[in-house]
């Protein structure tokens, strides 16, 4: 690989041991990939913030890196494991709060914002068209190159780390004009009405049926950031690229490619099929993966006005947002209802395993995390659904006001 003067200083441990160890992975990560050079990056969003998936090994690696570790650009932080604020009131234990402020302090000292956040874009850190980043998180790192058309591989907690304190990624995959090009023509037939579990649902079926081709999707004439959002998160979780295109909706210019395939409503049903388990009782219901955006904690305020929630309801959200909600008057009611505004962290990566049976949700990915790290059943359908769910305790039975 071909290093600047200023990256072989970084190299040779001549701007400290946490920037020499940054430049070691990014060259060894380089060199895997063929890399020819390094590009220079705008923002880092660091994933691997629960103490739940860190463990003991990880939070040394943090606390070495911050002894004289500094970032370079703008840095934000995936969910952690906790609300930092009220942990308390989520059942966090105090042992494991401590462990997770250990990271947190970690990640503070080397300077980077303690957003907490899988929807960086919505606090704040939203790179341009063609920018390139260094993004771990795979829903972000979708929506970063599909949507808003900035350019970033799926990076790790390490790699990640060490393009903060670096300020440079390797260029290679997504960083390359050739590997962002459309490599299928998928036509949606049937109308996304539900909003954002139907794109959720899209992003499954997706996945599953071309796994990493790239789609060029046609037949959607529009979308909302919470619908795009929605299929960002699935899409990557099911198998999918870490770019999309829609004809019309998303920003990259590329050609429609000649392999061509159909998505009906038969496709869409199966996946709601795939995501239900025959279960009536619900005890948990999570909207928010990605994280919620204030027009969803409005919508979610509206249906719960003047109801009170029989089941465990969490809404996982950034605290930014949460503040948003606060002076329109949404948490208020969602409070008075019984619901909980979790800031900080999610349903994923809060350590919830044992605690609940049967979780509804609006998110194909939250369903994947639910069965897989904390053994749920799970419920999928719209967010009105889900708080119906939470109002009656049961799935598909209406509440009666
Ligand atoms: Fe975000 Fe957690 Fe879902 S990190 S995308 S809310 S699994």
């Amino acid at each position: 690989m071909k290093l600047t003067p200023e990256e072989k200083r970084m190299y040779e441990g001549r701007e400290g041991k946490a920037v020499q160890t940054a430049m070691e992975i990014l060259v060894a990560l380089g060199e895997i990939y063929d890399a020819e050079k390094m590009v220079p990056v705008s923002s880092v969003q660091v994933s691997g913030v629960s103490y739940h998936n860190l463990g003991d090994a990880g939070l040394e690696f943090l606390e070495e890196l911050a002894v004289d570790g500094k970032v370079r650009v703008l840095t934000t932080l995936n969910p952690a494991g906790m609300d930092l604020e009220e942990w308390g009131k989520l059942g966090i234990s105090e042992e494991f709060a401590r462990n997770q402020f250990r990271v947190i302090n970690a990640f503070a000292k080397m300077g980077i914002t303690i957003s907490c956040t899988c929807t960086p874009y919505l606090v704040g850190n939203l790179p341009r068209f063609n920018e390139h980043v260094a993004w771990g998180e795979s829903s972000a790192v979708v929506f970063a190159n599909s949507v808003l058309g900035a350019r970033t591989n799926r990076e790790g907690g390490p790699s990640a780390l060490a393009a903060a304190l670096t300020g440079r990624t390797p260029a290679y995959g997504l960083h390359l004009d050739e590997n962002r090009l459309p490599e299928i023509h998928v036509e949606v037939k049937t109308a996304l009405k539900n909003g954002t579990s139907d794109f959720s649902a899209l992003g499954w079926v997706l996945g599953k049926r071309f796994g990493a081709k790239i789609p060029f999707i046609t037949g959607i004439k529009s979308a909302t950031v919470d619908e795009l959002k929605s299929l960002c998160a699935a899409l990557p979780t099911y198998g999918g690229p870490s770019i999309f295109h829609i004809k019309g909706v998303t920003p990259n210019k590329v050609k429609k490619p000649k392999e061509k395939a159909t998505i009906t409503e038969e496709d869409i049903k199966e996946a709601y099929q795939a995501l239900n388990e025959p279960e009536e009782d619900v005890d948990f219901v999570a909207i928010g993966c990605p994280h919620a955006s204030i027009n969803e904690l409005k919508r979610i305020a509206e249906l719960l006005k003047g109801k009170h929630v029989k089941t465990e309801f969490w809404i996982a959200t950034a605290r930014q947002t949460k503040e948003l909600a606060d002076r329109a008057g949404y948490s208020k009611i969602i409070e008075e209802a019984g619901a909980k505004i979790a800031c900080d962290t999610c349903m994923a990566v809060a350590p919830l395993k044992g605690r609940f049976r049967v979780m509804a949700i609006d998110s194909a990915k939250g369903c994947y995390y639910a069965r897989g790290s904390n053994n749920f059943k799970t419920r999928f359908g719209t967010i009105e659904q889900c708080v119906e769910a939470a109002i009656t305790g049961k799935w598909g039975v209406k509440y009666k006001g």
